[in-house]
Parts: C-alpha cells; sequence; structure tokens
C-alpha cells in the first residue's frame, strides 16, 4: 500500500496537501513518503526474518532505486544495511548513518580505487562478479594489510523481471561468474592473502511479480552450498539479492496486503530450511517504489485532428523509465476528480525534444487545463536516481513527507550549479 489519498478534494502525502508542496518548491518535484518507506521496510525485514527462524537474515536496501539522503537516513535509523554499486554510493551510505559493515558492495565493474576505497572503510562484504575483480580486490586488500569478506555472486542461467533490460540472472546477461567456474575460484581465494572469501550470492532481475524463478535460481543455489562444502569450502553467507516487484497499477483504493512479500519469505524459508548460512537481501524497489511520486504541472495542450497532447513540466530526464522500459505509471491529478467526470484520451508528453519523451499515449483522464496538477504514481524508485540534466534542465527537488512535516531533502538545482561545474578549453577562454 501506500500513503497518498485524497482528502478534501485534494491529493495528500501523508498529512501533507500535495498543492501546498506544489506551490512553495514548485513542479515538477519528487514527493516521498517517509511511513510508506518504513512500512515496507519493516513488513519486508520482519517477513524475510521470520522465515528463515534459524538463520540469521540481513536486509541491504539496494540505494540506486533511490538515493535521497532523506530516504537513506529514515532506512539508516531503521536498522538497514545498504547494497551499493559505486564509489559514490558508499560515501553516500556512509554519510547518511549506514556504519561500514552494514554495507555491500555489488557491481560488474568496480576499479581499483573503488575497491581501496571500500576495503580502507571496513564494509561488510564486496560481491565479486569476475576473476580479475577476486585478483584485483586481494591485491588492494593485502596492500592495505587487509583481509576482505567477499562473496562471489554467481550467474545462475535462469533471468526474470518486467523487462529485457532490468533482467540479470541468465547466463547471456553481463552478471556474476558462471555456476561451472565458482568451485576453482573458490579453491583459487583460499590461497589469497587479501580476501576471505564467505559464500556466494545472485540477483536475478528486477521487478518479478511471482516466486517461481527465485525458487528455480535459488534451489540451484542451495546445491551449489551443498556441493562447495563437500569440497572443503568455507560457505557462511547466502546473499539471494531483490528484484521483488510491486503493484504499478495501483487502484484509487489502493490497499494491497503484502501477500507477495509474503510467499516469497515462505519460499526462501522452504529452499534455505537446515542450510545454516546467513542470508543476506538486496530489495530496492519493493521499499521505496510506491512510496514515491512525481507531480508536474500541465503546461500546454495541443489538440490534434486524431490526439490530444497533454505537454506536462516533467520529461524524461526527470523520470525515464516510461522512455527507456515502455514502463507504466499511474496518472492521478491532484485536485480530485468528481465522480462521473467526463475524460479524455491524452498522450502525456514532456518539453524534450525528442518523441521518446513521452509517458504514456491514449491514456483516459479527467478533463485538465494549464496549470493543473497531475502526479506520476509509483515513481519512488529508478525515478529521481536516473535522473539527469539532458537538454540543460535542472534536477528536479525532492520532498519527504512524515505525518504533517515535510522538508526539502533536496533542492531544485540552481542554474549555477548546472552551468558552473564546465570549463572552457584554453584555446577558447
Ligand atoms: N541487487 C542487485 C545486484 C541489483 O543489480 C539490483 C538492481 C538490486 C539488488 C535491486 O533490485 P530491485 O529490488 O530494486 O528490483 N532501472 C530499472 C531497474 C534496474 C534494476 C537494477 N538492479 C527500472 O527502473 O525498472
Amino acid at each position: 500500500m501506500h500513503h497518498f489519498s485524497y482528502r478534501d478534494g485534494s491529493l495528500f502525502a501523508e498529512d501533507v496537501d500535495l498543492r501546498e508542496v506544489a506551490d512553495a518548491v514548485g513542479t515538477p518535484v519528487y514527493v516521498y513518503s517517509s511511513a510508506t518507506i518504513e512500512r515496507h521496510y519493516r513488513l519486508f525485514s520482519a517477513a524475510v526474518k521470520a522465515a528463515a527462524p534459524t538463520a540469521k537474515a540481513h536486509v541491504f536496501y539496494a540505494m540506486k532505486a533511490n538515493g535521497n539522503l532523506g530516504v537513506l537516513k529514515t532506512l539508516a535509523a531503521l536498522g538497514a544495511g545498504a547494497d551499493t554499486v559505486s564509489e559514490g554510493e558508499i560515501r553516500k551510505a556512509l554519510a547518511a548513518g549506514f556504519p561500514p559493515d552494514r554495507i555491500v558492495f555489488s557491481g560488474v565493474g568496480k576499479s581499483e580505487s573503488e575497491l581501496r576505497y571500500a576495503v580502507e572503510q571496513g564494509i561488510y562484504q564486496v560481491n565479486i562478479e569476475t576473476e580479475g575483480e577476486l585478483d584485483l580486490l586481494s591485491r588492494v586488500a593485502s596492500a592495505l594489510g587487509k583481509r576482505q569478506e567477499a562473496v562471489f555472486r554467481v550467474n545462475p542461467d535462469i533471468g526474470a523481471g518486467g523487462h529485457a533490460k532490468i533482467t540479470t540472472g541468465s547466463s547471456e546477461n553481463k552478471f556474476g561468474v558462471s555456476f561451472e567456474e565458482v568451485g576453482r575460484l573458490y579453491t583459487r581465494a583460499a590461497n589469497m592473502p587479501g580476501v576471505r572469501m564467505m559464500g556466494l550470492a545472485l540477483h536475478i532481475g528486477s521487478q518479478i511479480r511471482e516466486t517461481e524463478s527465485y525458487e528455480a535460481a535459488y534451489a540451484k543455489m542451495v546445491a551449489l552450498v551443498g556441493d562447495l562444502r563437500a569440497e572443503g569450502h568455507r560457505v557462511e553467507r547466502l546473499d539471494l539479492g531483490g528484484g521483488l516487484g510491486i503493484p504499478y497499477d495501483i487502484p484509487k483504493d489502493f490497499d494491497h496486503g503484502p501477500d507477495l512479500i509474503e510467499a516469497y519469505a515462505a519460499m526462501v524459508g522452504r529452499v534455505t530450511k537446515g542450510l545454516d548460512v546467513e542470508l543476506g537481501f538486496e530489495p530496492g524497489r519493493l521499499i521505496v517504489g510506491n512510496a514515491g511520486i512525481l507531480m508536474t504541472r500541465v503546461l500546454h495542450l495541443n489538440p490534434r485532428p486524431t490526439k490530444q497532447f497533454l505537454v506536462v513540466d516533467a520529461a524524461m530526464n526527470d523520470l525515464v523509465r516510461p522512455a527507456m522500459y515502455e514502463a507504466y505509471h499511474e496518472i492521478w491529478p491532484v485536485s480530485e476528480p468528481e465522480a462521473g467526470a467526463p475524460e479524455i484520451a491524452y498522450d502525456v508528453v514532456g518539453p524534450i525534444c525528442e518523441s521518446g519523451d513521452t509517458f504514456t499515449t491514449g491514456r483516459l483522464l479527467p478533463t485538465l487545463r494549464p496549470g493543473d496538477l497531475i502526479a506520476f504514481m509509483t515513481a519512488g524508485a529508478y525515478g529521481a536516481s536516473m535522473s539527469s540534466t539532458y537538454n540543460q534542465r535542472l534536477l528536479v527537488p525532492e520532498v519527504l513527507v512524515k505525518g504533517a512535516d515535510y522538508a526539502v531533502t533536496r533542492p531544485r538545482q540552481s542554474y549555477e550549479d548546472l552551468l558552473g561545474t564546465d570549463r572552457a578549453p584554453p584555446w577558447l577562454a
């Protein structure tokens, strides 16, 4: 569920009227609900902890989904760990208050300086994806006089997810070491001075709305743990990745129970029963997706003989998911429509100079006029975090709501910030 609902004719985030936010902060603007973030984190971590009562379960929030400082601090305060994929993310996680021993470093291509930084900070675990990375990590850590705890990210050759671009677990995808290689790499690692192999990790994709693919992949991992142990390797951790999907087609009275979370947790409990490992989880979208919206204002109407374009002040640089993955986002008018109000099919588009800057085509919405506010729902994950300044547009502000309070946790970028980092070459200065 989420905490966006109509009250007194206006859309509220918890107890904050979104019209007030638009007046004070301007549009476009991302708005996040602390209550939704907290609820989803608590539901997920309680479910996985209950499902695997004998194993320790650690939840590492995949901060690539939403790296807003307010969001991160909210989750750090709840005791979450962080799943990071770059030095920038590690730095931000530390700045937000995640202790180093609750930080995991994943990613296909980690550089030497990134690995050095991670080891220096004393992070909990590096998820190694290639043999070259294993060598590099050991060299970097031993030069620092340290031994870094790590796991191998294994490619289980089972992919899943809401779109081809976000499937990661198939052997055709670039992620992880192949299943057949793990034993040999484990043996090599045992003789390396800078790493201590603790177990395995996998991540099969994103926006997965069933448990069967997970179950197949996890069962393969459990068998692999047995094989490795039989060869005398130490396997104490199993990081099961993220990817659990969320509803994007939410009804106005959206009150989905935690069905999928419970089914997932029950499956994890079943598959890992008696295994005696510490489990790790890396949910991103599940925690923050339904907790955020992108609010935008209608700039213009552009009627055509066959369609009606609605030009809004947000664009694909602010929310790229529709252009990039044909993703569907509900659109809710901020002023509550009258029951039975006539609807028009709109193509909702942004101001960027390419036709791909289209949020939706032929969407039935109540009649809208320039100046009206609308909200793209379920934009809390991979919204602001994937935004850019394409067309020299300013990065949009982000607002975190808690009860009747709200705070601007990232102000709108200024033109000084946007233009001030450029340097002219000396011959043209
Ligand atoms: N762990 C690893 C290793 C990952 O690569 C990812 C996401 C996650 C965890 C978190 O997955 P989640 O629970 O959020 O599904 N930009 C795309 C999604 C890309 C996901 C990338 N990896 C989108 O907007 O749909």
